[in-house]
């Protein structure tokens, strides 16, 4: 579960979600999550069509030069 925290700025509660490089999140756009602000899957059971928000962060960290093939 990536790390995250509410603050409030000028009177509105906002969520930043700490994501790692190739880590993958869902994040609920129905505000039916029991694990707000996360999709627990609950946009299921709604109505709308509507789903989570994925956002995934590609790993482009460079590999350390002990693991390069040799060449
Ligand atoms: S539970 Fe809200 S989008 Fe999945």
């Amino acid at each position: 579960m990536p790390e995250f925290r509410a603050v409030e700025i000028k009177g509105h509660i906002r969520h930043v979600v700490k994501v790692e490089a190739g880590e993958k999140i869902f994040l609920c756009r129905c505000y039916g999550s029991k694990n707000f602000p996360f999709c627990d899957g609950s946009h299921n059971q709604s109505h709308h069509n509507i789903g989570p928000a994925v956002i995934e962060v590609e790993d482009d960290t460079p590999q350390a030069e002990e693991d390069q093939p040799a060449e």
